[in-house]
């Protein structure tokens, strides 16, 4: 049988009704049956009856005048046949049918009725006796009346037919109600799984249970647990890497300072010296990542509701990027602006917005090619504030702008960095509950515009 809970309902509930409509059925069928034959009884007999009233002695010998009220009374639309024979028991036929089947009651003279056949049709007849007395005589005169079954069936049919259609009607009804039911009833499922579908995987809220059905509701809640119980893995594996980035940065910076102090040493050889400073290249850029790393934890676990509620200025902010970066810029020969708002108020927290600015403009400083440009603008509506960065550089081709948020993603491999830069830019704009996208210049087919959208505070 399907998995559908619905059909599997809808058995659960078809079955039973068919069972009790059939039975249901039955019965009202045997009762409009037994009605009808008792109708059907009572004329044959009340016919039967006239006839014999009018049996009497003429001059010694029996005769019968046949009433035509007797033979009226079975009057139908159906057009049944009437049949009745009026024999005594000697033998003699007064009237009727002579080859009528004739059956009296053994042993007594109640009425005798029965089922028979006559010139091929199928009747039910009486068959009733009454006694005539002449001079110490008795006679037995046998009535019998037969009617073929057309009217019995007629009424048989209106009896029970009206009942069946009623019946069939209500499980119709009752199958059609269900449905309309069921689907109502399942819509908390449905809105259970767009919940789930629409969540973005690291969205480890729990789902709402206060509208369910309680026979749903430990489904959920158990979903509920898991979900619980992934956030606080996820939790431990963000605070294992911060953690790991936090341990990693003591060596590390000991590592820098003893190099340092190995390279001013005198007598040292050339070769050395060479070996020296490209251990200290490869160590300034372990601790590069060990920050990066540390500061993509914190943007992970960085959640917008337990955001230090403050309110801070993305103008200022951008500005104090723009001045640390303005040195970086000139050594690359990259004219670096900046477009500022006034004041550009939003709810957030103010080293993690820093530190977004600075990778987006580190960015389009690093990746643009001397005697490029970079403009950094901070526009404000009543509702958003915008940031863009917008460099002439080489942009980045379409097919590598979706991965490029991807962790240690690097579309060129000729100069130095990590790839965590726009990963935690990312994670710190929807930790800010933000929005970025990558873009092109209007009019200009180089280039690379970054935009992020927050809510004005
Ligand atoms: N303004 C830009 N112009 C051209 N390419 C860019 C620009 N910004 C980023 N990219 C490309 O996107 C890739 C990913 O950038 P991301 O900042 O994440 O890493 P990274 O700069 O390589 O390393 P990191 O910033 O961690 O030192 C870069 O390797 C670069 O190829
Ligand atoms: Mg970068």
């Amino acid at each position: 049988m399907t998995n559908s809970l619905r059909v599997r309902l809808l058995w659960w509930l078809l079955v039973p009704l068919a069972i009790y409509v059939f039975v249901t059925g039955k019965a009202a069928y045997d009762n409009a049956r037994h009605t009808a034959e008792l109708v059907q009884e009572n004329t044959l007999l009340a016919s039967a009856r006239m006839i014999a009233g009018e049996v009497e002695w003429s001059d010694g010998r029996l005769l019968v005048d046949i009433p035509p009220a007797a033979l009226e009374v079975f009057a139908s639309p159906y057009g049944d046949q009437v049949f009745y024979n009026v024999s005594v028991d000697d033998g003699r036929l007064l009237a009727g049918v002579p080859d009528f089947p004739t059956r009296r009651a053994a042993g007594h003279d109640s009425p005798n009725y029965y089922d028979a056949e006559l010139h091929g049709q199928s009747i039910r007849a009486v068959g009733y006796v009454r006694q005539m007395y002449d001079n110490g005589a008795i006679r037995r005169v046998l009535v019998s009346v037969g009617k073929t079954q057309a009217s019995r069936d007629a009424m048989i049919r209106e009896l029970w037919r009206p009942q069946l259609v009623r019946q069939i009607e209500m499980v119709l009804l009752a199958v059609a109600l269900a449905c309309i039911g069921l689907t109502f009833e399942l819509r908390p499922l449905l809105k259970v799984k767009e919940d789930v579908m629409d969540r973005d995987p690291m969205q480890l809220e729990p789902l709402r249970v206060e509208r369910l059905h309680t026979e749903l509701r430990p489904i959920v809640e158990a979903i509920n647990q898991c979900i619980a119980r992934l956030g606080l893995q996820v939790a431990a594996q963000r605070r294992f890497i911060a953690d790991a980035a936090h341990q990693l940065r003591t060596p590390l910076t000991l590592l820098e300072t003893q190099l340092q102090f190995a390279r001013q040493h005198r007598e040292i050889q050339p070769s050395l010296s060479e070996a020296l400073s490209a251990m200290q290249r490869s160590n300034r850029s372990m601790v590069g990542l060990t920050n990066k790393l540390l500061l993509l934890a914190q943007a992970e676990a960085a959640d917008y509701t337990q955001l230090a509620r403050q309110k801070v200025d993305l103008s200022a902010i951008a500005q104090d990027v723009v001045e640390n970066l303005a040195m970086f810029a000139q050594k690359r020969d990259i004219d670096l602006g900046a477009e500022l708002a006034d004041s550009a108020w939003i709810v957030g927290h103010e080293a993690l917005l820093s530190a977004l600015v600075y990778n987006v403009t580190e960015n389009a400083i690093r990746y643009t090619q001397p005697g490029g440009h970079v403009t950094v603008s901070v526009a404000r509506d009543a509702q958003r504030v915008t940031l863009t960065v917008a460099d002439d550089g080489p942009g980045i081709p379409a097919e590598a702008r979706s991965r490029v948020f991807e962790p240690f993603y690097r579309a060129s491999a000729d100069t130095e960095g990590t790839g965590l830069g726009l990963s935690i830019a990312k994670e710190i704009v929807q930790a800010h509950r933000g929005e970025i996208a990558l873009g092109m210049r209007e009019h200009s087919a180089r280039g690379l515009v970054v935009t992020v959208e927050f809510a004005a505070a």
